[in-house]
């Protein structure tokens, strides 16, 4: 029956939604209402809905060939590893289908490190309030207890300490001796939009080259454009040796990768590995023409004056600047967090036909397309402010 998902596993809470189609930063149900897109599929569809560009290299792709495995060269892939390897200096890359399969590749790749420095218990520092995927390694590297609780036997070989403290590793004292590396979101996404300070992403930079630990950055979520640069450790001056990505990356296709430099470049090789769809020619295409399109159409200054737009029309609403908390992220990777409940806000969002997320249990996450117009970002920014306003009234009555 079309709208009873009953054969589905429920392992998401559903919105009362369908789509049928998209076209830049629009969605339109399958009754023909039109919604604006305020998260982007969960910070995917960075390019928007539709784009001519990946679109024609989808579909221009499937009708010459979808796969062959890695058993054979994949041209396709070799230009996208060479787009970002120009774009972020890293020297080789492995390719996957997510995000999460990314983590994976990286927590393999430091343990192998620590291995072949003769380190038989590797461990990994981790930060509270991050998010490297579901998968058991990546789930085991994730700081949120909640997502974590019910699905143990976790993998151990990880020490996680609190963000922005580079005392906490001082602390860890004699455990120390096996670390290999340490992995962060420079911004922690589904934490809830908290930057960590750059103060202490240097700090941890230079703990990492002092000590021979590798610096392992999970750009999944705040790369491909999304904080106003490719990927973000380039706005911040760091140079990780693992730099990990996906979502927007492929603009809905399926794509992750997890790139290295230096010593990390040289941790595995043939058999250490694998992915049987990981870069394969259809998910590759997508990738190329979405580096391309970000280059080319300047959508990564967009991204910052889009912010602007945003937030200049939800400051013009909002009838008490007191309802926001506070304002974080970069770029298009928003995090507004209100002095209000925010239990009904993407319900209220979706009467109004804006489409937004909570992230961190109390903050509106707002990871817009980069081809929103600033009309549209203007919009967005008051529409969340009017359910603000609302919920405010609703409060005080
Ligand atoms: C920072 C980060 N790492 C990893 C993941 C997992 O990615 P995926 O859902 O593609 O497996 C996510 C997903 O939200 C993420 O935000």
């Amino acid at each position: 029956m079309p709208g009873n998902h009953t054969a589905i596993m429920p392992t998401y809470g559903r919105l009362p939604v369908t789509f049928s189609h998209g076209q830049g930063a629009v969605l339109y149900d399958v009754d023909g209402h039109a919604y604006l897109d305020g998260v982007s599929g969960i910070a995917v569809t960075n390019l928007g809905h539709n784009h001519p560009r990946v679109t024609a290299a989808v579909a221009g792709q499937a009708a010459r060939l979808v796969h062959t495995s890695n058993l054979f060269h994949i041209e396709l892939q070799e230009s996208v590893a060479s787009i970002l390897s120009d774009a972020t200096g890293m020297e080789n890359m492995f390719f996957c289908n997510s995000g999460t399969e990314a983590s994976e590749a990286a927590i393999k790749l430091a343990r192998r490190f620590g291995h072949q420095k003769g380190i038989e218990r590797p461990q990994i520092i981790v930060l509270e309030g991050a998010f490297h995927g579901r998968t058991l390694g990546a789930l085991s590297a994730t700081g949120n207890a909640k997502i974590r609780a019910g699905f143990g036997p976790l993998l151990d070989g990880f020490l996680r300490v609190p963000a922005n403290d580079l005392n906490a590793i001082h602390g860890l004292g004699t455990q120390l001796h096996d670390v290999v590396a340490i992995m962060v979101e420079p911004i922690q996404g589904e934490g809830g939009i908290r930057p960590l300070d750059l103060d202490y992403l240097n700090g941890i930079r230079t703990l990492c080259s002092n000590r021979d630990w590798l610096l392992i950055f999970d750009e999944v979520q705040t790369g491909n454009g999304r904080c106003g640069s490719i990927y973000l450790c380039e706005q911040l001056g760091i140079d990780p040796d693992v730099l990990l990505t996906a979502k927007g990356l492929g603009n809905g296709l399926p794509i992750g990768v997890c790139m290295a430099r230096g010593v990390a470049a040289q941790q595995l090789g043939p058999g250490d590995h694998g992915s049987t769809y990981g870069g394969n020619p259809l998910c590759c295409a997508a990738a190329l023409a979405v580096l391309t399109t970000l280059k080319e159409d300047n959508l990564l200054e967009q991204a910052e004056t889009l912010r602007a737009s945003l937030l200049a029309g939800l400051e013009h609403t909002l009838q008490d600047p007191s309802l926001v908390a506070d304002i974080r992220g970069r770029g298009l990777m928003i995090g507004i967090q209100p002095n209000v409940a925010t239990d009904q806000i993407v319900q209220r969002g979706l009467d109004r036909r804006l489409l937004l997320n909570i992230a961190g249990g109390d903050t509106i996450r707002v990871l817009p397309p980069l081809v929103m117009s600033e009309e549209q970002a203007a919009e967005l920014g008051a529409g969340i402010a009017g359910i603000l306003n609302d919920i405010a009234a609703q409060e005080a009555a």
